[in-house]
């Protein structure tokens, strides 16, 4: 009895701990504190983008140092790594959008935001040409933000080329733009729900021919790295689930295939993963076709190459009612025209080239995060948060320098101008002390980036995870995967609301499946 009593009373405390936690968070976010209007006389620092690199910059930065100003045409954060979610209804586009007025507010000195494109950096005059590109204009739609600092963190645009083997690219596949969904943002993840369900209803219209209907319910995903892997995972557990359920007749004829150039789905993660993922997917009767690269895009059907197991190539015709092109990023063209005006980018591909500190190189007070960057590491969400994150320590350092700066240059007047011995020495101990705390500020040290490990979601509750642990490799998969899979994106999301939300989704959809309505 005792045991059971202890047992209880540590589980209502924990439930009232987090009850008290969440109501907390909840109250924070709603109720920010008065904000201290910001002082022209401070160097600006213009941050353009709100995604992963620009927002871990802002979470970070202590904005009473500079005159902040963002510039991006999303008014949102977006959780990119629950977006693949979305298209089917597992997750609801607003549970992973997080306001940037929201992430504003609570900082301590306010930051101007306007919503607009950065249309061109002009790194010597030091100015930002930005429009707002969005459908209301005002009189005044284009101007230009002069900067002492910028950070660019643009994010990158879906690619539309193609790779060969050894990663060089060639130009755009014909009929891409105009036929496949993409998904890289809220808009394509709502057009993907969208196509997906008028295929469906379509080929369930009356006297559709057979062939049509087998065309009709083929959903084609090109790209087996994450995001087109967990695509078309979401996309089968849909028809498994839900579809086939109220919609028996589609039963043997809804069909997922995968298309990936390289011999393996999922480059980057361990050969155990990869194999365990495409048997996973032979099991859920997705079709998974490597070696295969898609060459032309009609409005009904694809063009590939096929590599044959003899090595022979052979061409196909695969025929398809969606198309969703996932093949990785491409640079965007305020990033191109900047790279262009930099003698010192020109063996740059794919984005602009930084140094370890992350300064643009060729420029001066610029420097780059996430995927318009081109570093080291892959462009990913996990490098980009760290890189804003060290620009923020790095900013914050900057500013701290040059106030101890000044308080030195003023205690050695001072002590130029003192005749007692008694305050000469006061005023130089006072001295050494804030040479010390600046010597501890002027050693900035260099980016390092450090791997927490990768993990994809790969259907019927099940994922694969690289994750990093005490300096070596830990591979594992399945369903309690998939449960650390929940926990750590839970954990990543960005604020109390958004996880509150996520929680919601995953329940209602466990309840009352997912919804299968046109209707975005
Ligand atoms: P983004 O987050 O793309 O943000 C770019 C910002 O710049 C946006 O706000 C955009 O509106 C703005 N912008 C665009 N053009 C302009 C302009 N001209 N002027 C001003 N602002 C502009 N990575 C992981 O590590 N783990 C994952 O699980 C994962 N899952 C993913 C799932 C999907 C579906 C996708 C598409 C990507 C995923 N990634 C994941 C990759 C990750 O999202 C990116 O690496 C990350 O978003 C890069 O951050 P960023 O700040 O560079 O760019
Ligand atoms: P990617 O670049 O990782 O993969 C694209 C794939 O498309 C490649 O495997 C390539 O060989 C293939 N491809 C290119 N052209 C092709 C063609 N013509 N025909 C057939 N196949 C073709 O792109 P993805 O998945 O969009 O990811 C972008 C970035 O975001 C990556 O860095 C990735 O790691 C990250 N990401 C991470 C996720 C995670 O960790 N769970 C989820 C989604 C994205």
């Amino acid at each position: 009895i005792r045991w059971g009593r202890l047992l209880l009373g540590s589980i209502l405390l924990s439930v009232t701990g987090g009850v008290v936690y969440l109501s907390y968070g909840i109250y924070e976010q709603r109720n920010p504190n008065e904000q201290a209007p910001a002082d022209p006389t401070k160097k600006t620092l213009v941050i353009l983008g709100s995604g992963w690199g620009s927002v871990s910059l802002l979470k970070k930065l202590d904005t009473e140092n500079y005159n902040v100003i963002v510039v991006s045409p999303r008014n949102y954060f977006l959780f990119t790594p629950l977006l693949p979610s979305c298209p089917t209804g597992t997750i609801e586009h607003r549970s992973i959008m997080e306001p940037i007025r929201h992430i504003l507010r609570h900082k301590k000195t306010e930051v101007k935001y306007y919503e607009a494109e950065a249309t061109e950096i002009d790194h010597e005059k030091r100015v930002v040409k930005v429009s707002d590109l969005s459908d209301i204009k005002g009189d005044v739609h284009s101007t230009e933000i002069p900067f002492d600092y910028l950070v660019v963190g643009v994010g990158a645009e879906s690619a539309t080329f193609g790779k060969t083997d050894c990663g060089v690219m060639f130009a755009g596949i014909p009929g891409v733009k105009e036929h496949a969904c993409f998904l890289k943002e809220i808009q394509d993840s709502q057009k993907l729900r969208k196509n997906v369900m008028d295929c469906i209803e379509t080929a369930l219209f009356k006297e559709q021919s057979p062939e049509e209907v087998e065309r009709l319910l083929s959903m084609v995903v090109v790209g087996g790295g994450p995001t087109g892997v967990e695509f078309a995972a979401e996309l089968q557990d849909f028809f498994e689930n839900d579809l086939k359920k109220w919609m028996p007749e589609l039963a043997d004829k809804f069909k997922v295939t995968l298309v990936e150039a390289l011999p393996n789905v999922l480059p980057m993660f361990s050969k155990a993963l990869i194999d365990y993922t495409e048997k996973s997917f032979r099991d859920e009767k997705i079709d998974v076709r490597t070696k295969t690269m898609v060459k032309n895009v009609g409005d009904k059907y694809i063009d590939v190459e096929a590599i044959l197991p003899d090595g022979s190539k052979e061409k196909q015709r695969i025929p398809y009612g969606c198309l969703v092109w996932a093949t990785g990023n491409a640079i965007r063209p305020v990033i191109r025209n900047l790279m262009n005006k930099i003698p010192e980018q020109k063996t740059a591909r794919r984005g602009l080239a930084v140094n370890d500190y992350l300064v643009v190189d060729g420029t001066e007070g610029i420097w780059a995060v996430g995927d318009c960057a081109q570093s080291k590491y892959a462009p990913t969400a996990q490098v980009a948060s760290q890189q804003g994150a060290y620009l923020a320590r790095l900013f914050n350092s900057m500013e701290r320098k040059e106030i101890i700066e000044s308080e030195i240059e003023q205690l050695k007047e001072l002590e130029a101008s003192s005749s007692a011995a008694d305050d000469k020495t006061a005023l130089q101990k006072t001295l050494a002390k804030k040479d010390r705390e600046l010597k501890k500020f002027a050693k900035i040290s260099s980016f390092e980036y450090t791997h927490q490990g990768s993990l994809a979601y790969i259907g019927m509750d099940r994922a694969v995870a690289d994750v990093s642990l005490w300096g070596g490799n830990v591979a594992s998969a399945g369903g309690l995967t998939f449960l650390f899979w929940r926990s750590a994106y839970l954990s990543m999301v960005f604020s109390t609301r958004n996880r509150v939300l996520v929680i919601m989704d995953w329940l209602k959809v466990k309840v009352f499946g997912r919804d299968v309505s046109r209707f975005v």
